[in-house]
């Protein structure tokens, strides 16, 4: 790893509970976001997010990783299209979900959340600073986001069943989180934020160098693969066997090792996302992965495989719905494009 941006929290929103929200989110959650659309996250949550945040930035650009940060933004600020309008934002803390980095390509996403329409504004002094050094960046077509995008029939317990997502096929739209890569090859799932026509934009136009394949995968409420299926390092895959029906064939000579269940405990509120969020790690190189320090099952996991194991405090930060992986885009890593497969 030579360069990562790491997200910001300090200036989270609570998005607006539209039914591509409550496809997503955990449904004890409703009355919270009904009640607080376009106000900031309860404060003490923040502050005690934006410290782990920040020590989690100091210890990886103490490993001299060079690191970069969004701007704050407004996101209390409403805006709209001239098809809809969002009392505001979210926030600028997961990079990952929002910028796919595919070589010298980065690609801002079109998300399928309403409120996430101008996320990437908050990178925008690092994209144009990427492209002036010679990335080649781009924009997925920005999404009108009209009603009749959405589903509101979708199956919010088998929709990989009944392919009644969310998101129906009106325009592409992708989450960059939806996707994995592993050297040449990219690993996407379908999800209710991700649709046919997004994961068929990304495959036309990371070009012939790499292949985008879909992994099967059953999870009720999809919304980015890095809590699901993770491949690690050369021959290491991380798989949740609770959301991962057929393993890829390409994997089938790599050591294949299931996600312990998470320790969080059940009174921990997380606003956004399940547990699983603890198998959301960071690789800094092939052996040393950050791990949510209190995980211990999954610390001993990556132990007994051969990685070395740094420990950061990061309950606070999952709340918002994302750990060290969704909270980085790690733009340069050394070493030539592989093929593993
Ligand atoms: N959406 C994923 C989960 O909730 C990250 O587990």
């Amino acid at each position: 790893m030579e360069e990562v941006i790491i997200g910001v929290i300090d200036d989270a929103v609570v998005p607006a509970w539209n039914v591509e929200v409550e496809a997503t989110m955990p449904a004890k959650n409703r009355a919270f976001f009904v009640e607080q659309a376009g106000q900031y996250f309860p404060s003490d949550h923040v502050r005690a997010a934006r410290d782990e945040l920040e020590s989690f930035a100091e210890i990886i650009a103490s490993r001299g990783i060079k690191v970069r940060r969004p701007a704050l933004l407004d996101y209390r600020q409403p805006f709209s299209t001239p098809n809809w309008s969002s009392k505001g934002g979210l926030y600028g803390a997961m990079p990952r979900d929002v910028l796919l980095v595919v070589g010298d390509l980065i690609i801002e996403s079109p998300m399928a959340w309403r409120s996430r329409y101008f996320e990437a504004d908050a990178y925008r002094e690092h994209l144009v600073d990427y492209f002036k050094s010679g990335s080649r960046w781009i924009s997925a077509p920005k999404p009108q986001l009209k009603d009749d995008g959405y589903r509101a029939d979708y199956d919010p317990e088998t929709p990989w069943e009944t392919k009644r997502y969310v998101t129906a096929e009106a325009e592409p739209l992708f989450d960059a989180a939806d996707f994995i890569r592993c050297g040449r090859d990219i690993f996407a799932q379908r999800s209710h934020v991700t649709n046919e026509l997004g994961i068929d934009w990304v495959s036309r136009h990371v070009g012939n160098e790499h292949k985008v394949h879909v992994v099967d995968v059953t999870d009720s409420s999809p919304m980015h693969i890095d809590a699901t299926f993770m491949p690690l390092a050369p021959g290491k895959l991380l798989v949740n066997r609770k959301r991962v029906g057929t393993i890829p064939p390409q994997f089938s000579s790599w050591d294949i090792r299931f996600a312990p269940e998470p320790t969080i405990p059940d009174d921990h509120l997380l606003y956004m996302s399940s547990a699983w969020l603890t198998m959301n790690v960071f690789m800094l190189n092939p052996n040393t992965v950050v791990v949510e320090a209190e995980e211990w099952p999954l610390v001993r996991l990556f132990e007994e495989w051969g990685f070395d194991v740094v420990r950061v405090p990061f309950r606070n930060v999952m709340r918002f719905g994302g750990c060290f992986h969704c909270v980085t885009a790690d733009t340069r890593r050394e070493g030539s494009l592989q093929a593993y497969f």
